[in-house]
């Protein structure tokens, strides 16, 4: 795959000058229920922690390698895809556009829109410190989540995994799925004499486990949401336990944007993190793992990494 190629060439740049390197990943996965999809269940993220926290990262001098879902948020250009709602999504293609035309060559002379700046932000970012790849089918994000923890394995513990995406737990395995649209009024497909479609949704395997394969010195943080609290630290401690990631954020889907927990193998109780003093939840969570992560590579006796 072509841009498997330049993200090599990106990751290794950035290894090379012992830049911390990051993937962080965004946004929900979707399940077909055709290949020919007409239908699909989604699984909820707004992109917002994503793109939020790859600002962050960035901000600490890290490279970031961005796999999002398309229409989800987007770092920097989060900030105007909801003012702007007239625009639709912002890709990373129009961003382009907008920053050619109230960019550099307007010079301050007029009054430029409130929107440039983030544009710029983008732009300065994208393809230099940013790397974006994008997945839309529960499929592709496991495909692309793989290969790019597989790449990452060249910068040892100079990496981190920030996996935020909202990644379904069942799907459809291609051999199992519909061709066409399913027929309502027509058995078949899963659509029974009394019109009731049956789903059957297979596990989707797990590859938390499988990081410490791919790219076995990383510092692998995962994260866990819930809408119960009382089962947030239970269900947070087993990633810790059975897929012995370096860390958990946990978090409640309504107060998500407010509060966090951090779980890890040495506090098992949690880290309680909160916006304060204006700052946005994502930069209490990166000042933490950033630091954790540093930890983890001072630990290898690695090289210094530029901070
Ligand atoms: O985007 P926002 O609107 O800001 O919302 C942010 C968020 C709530 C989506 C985010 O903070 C969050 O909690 N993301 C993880 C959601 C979740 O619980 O996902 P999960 O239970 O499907 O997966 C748990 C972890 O395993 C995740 O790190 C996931 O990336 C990973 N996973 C899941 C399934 C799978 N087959 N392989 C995986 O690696």
């Amino acid at each position: 795959m072509e841009v498997l190629s330049s993200l090599s060439s990106f990751i290794n740049l950035h290894q090379s000058e012992a830049r911390p390197i990051v993937l962080v990943t965004s946004g929900g996965t979707s399940v077909p229920l055709e290949k020919n999809m007409v239908r699909s269940l989604e699984n909820f993220s707004t992109g917002s922690r994503g793109s939020c926290s790859a600002e962050h990262f960035l901000a600490k001098g890290y490279a970031v390698v961005f796999l999002y879902r398309p229409g989800s948020l987007l770092p920097f250009l989060r900030m105007i895809s909801s003012e702007y709602g007239g625009l639709g999504e912002i890709t990373p293609r129009l961003a382009s556009t907008l920053a050619a035309s109230f960019g550099e060559e307007a010079g301050g002379s007029f009054d430029l829109p409130s929107f440039v700046d983030p544009v710029k932000e983008f732009e300065r970012a994208n393809n230099k410190t940013m790397f974006l790849l994008d997945y839309k089918s529960v499929t592709q994000y496991l495909e692309l989540f793989e290969e790019i923890c597989k790449l990452l394995d060249a910068c040892g513990r100079q990496a981190m995994v920030y996996a935020a995406s909202a990644v379904s737990d069942f799907y459809i395995p291609e051999e199992k799925m519909a061709q066409h649209k399913i027929q309502s009024g027509e058995a078949g497909n899963g659509v029974n004499e009394d019109g009731c479609l049956n789903l059957k949704l297979y596990p989707v395997p797990k590859k938390l486990g499988s990081i410490g394969e791919w790219c076995s010195k990383a510092f692998v943080v995962s994260f866990k949401l819930e809408t119960d609290t009382n089962i947030l630290q239970r269900k947070s401690l087993r990633a810790i336990d059975k897929y012995k990631v370096n860390a958990v954020v946990g978090n409640i889907l309504s107060t998500r944007k407010k509060t966090c927990m951090l779980y890890t193998g040495e506090d098992r109780d949690g880290l309680t993190l909160k916006t304060s003093g204006g700052k946005i939840l994502e930069e209490e969570i990166i000042a933490v793992l950033v630091d954790m992560h540093f930890q983890h590579i001072s630990e290898g006796g690695g090289a210094e990494v530029f901070r």
